[in-house]
């Protein structure tokens, strides 16, 4: 990941810059400067890898920076950004001064995303590749619990060494993460859509909603324009600002989704699927498996879970392991007096280690996390953890 800087005239395209900049996943902070003289990184101080510039009417105190720029660390990458087609002659005073790129503006996230790509293919990609933090839960079909599982996860993640945990609902036709948790958002998912212009870290925060658990939400909507507005371009500029300030981004992506969605699940860290073992769940489920994998999402990425497990199901659940070429990554045994309890009071599983299924989700939790979790009774060694899942 990158380190950059803009530099911009004023507040509002200094913003728009920075949000443009962590939408790209490809940075991992962003420092704001102005353009004037007394607004330079002084010798001594650290310069990012990158600097997006925006040139004013003053093209020679815009070089100035660049070239100061350079002499405090020759290998920084400047790229300017311009709302007019630069003349010749500026162009090479621009290159004289160290300047990489010219962009036009408004800047395209795209092209800039473009121009970020080159610079790390020539220069290497800084301090390392973007950590993997998206987790999709989705399910095989409608009703498996696809929302119990995400909110449930998300709740023991959040308490699981002190995560940072975003959970983001893009449940249809309507999100029920924020009613399962007891939640009154103020905001939602289309805020974050309608304002993409000014989506970074900081605003993204104004947008979610705390649950006590420590879980943040940005709550899940019924408004059937947003699925129109929501491109696969602009659901990874979310995540990407999602990921940016958090350690992880669970997605309750529901069942049924926009098909292109797929590319920009491409860079989750894992894929959940749930599913019932009965007939319906698991012969989507296998349709489904099939269908990711020929949208090209990494098979090694697929958790299957299975919800409202009983005993009985296994031997039926062998056979399908063996038709999936995957095994089942959890089993969620079926207790649905304690789920319709949580559920209906706004409230995830919270019962202690004696309750099999929130010590399930506490394992999952842990195993993504990477930390280890107190078995019971306490004085017997801790879980293994990664071993294979029951
Ligand atoms: N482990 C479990 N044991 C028993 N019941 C469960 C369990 N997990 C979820 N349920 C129940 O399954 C039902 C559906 O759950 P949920 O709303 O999470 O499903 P979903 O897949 O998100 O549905 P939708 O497709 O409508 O978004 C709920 O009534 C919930 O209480
Ligand atoms: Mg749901």
């Amino acid at each position: 990941m990158l380190t950059a800087a803009v530099a911009a005239l004023g507040p509002e395209s200094s913003a728009y810059l920075r949000a443009c900049l962590q939408q790209s996943g490809l940075v991992q902070s962003v420092a704001e400067w102005g353009v004037s003289a007394d607004q330079y990184p002084a010798p001594g101080e650290s310069v990012p890898d990158m600097v997006l510039l925006e040139l004013g009417p003053s093209a020679e105190l815009c070089f100035a920076f660049s070239a100061h720029l350079r002499r405090l660390r020759p290998s920084v990458c400047t790229m300017v950004c311009s709302a007019k087609e630069p003349r010749p002659e500026v162009l090479i005073e621009a290159m004289r001064n160290g300047v990489r790129e010219f962009l036009g503006q408004p800047l395209d996230p795209q092209v800039l995303q473009g121009a970020i790509e080159r610079l790390i293919q020539e220069h290497g990609n800084g301090s390392g590749q973007p950590e993997e933090k998206l987790v999709v839960v989705m399910g095989s079909k409608g009703g498996v619990g696809t929302t119990t599982v995400t909110v449930n996860l998300g709740a023991q993640l959040a308490q699981t060494g002190d995560r940072r945990v975003l959970l983001l609902d893009l449940g249809r036709p309507i999100g029920h993460a924020s009613l399962m948790l007891d939640l009154q958002p103020r905001f939602s998912v289309v805020d974050a859509v309608e304002n993409l212009q000014r989506l970074d870290a900081h605003f993204l925060a104004g947008l979610l909603t705390r649950h006590e658990s420590g879980l943040e939400v940005l709550a899940g909507n019924s408004n059937a324009e947003l699925w129109a507005k929501l491109s696969a371009r602009a659901l990874s500029r979310i995540v990407n600002v999602a990921q940016g300030s958090n350690d992880f981004v669970l997605m309750d992506l529901g069942s049924v989704y926009p098909w292109e969605w797929n590319v920009a699940l491409k860079s989750a860290r894992m894929v959940m699927v749930v599913t019932e073992a009965n007939v319906p769940g698991l012969w989507t489920l296998e349709k489904q498996l099939l269908a990711l994998t020929a949208s090209g999402i990494d098979p090694h990425r697929f958790r299957v879970i299975v919800n409202r497990w009983h005993k009985a199901d296994e031997e039926t659940l062998k056979s399908v392991e063996k038709r999936i070429k995957c095994s089942i990554y959890a089993r969620l045994p079926n207790d649905f007096r304690q789920v319709s309890q949580a559920v209906n009071t706004g409230a995830p599983l919270s019962r202690n280690h004696n309750d099999p299924l929130t010590t399930k989700y506490r394992e999952i939790a842990a195993e993504i996390a990477g930390v280890a979790i107190e078995s019971k009774p306490k004085n017997k060694p801790l879980f293994g953890l990664f071993s294979g899942r029951s």
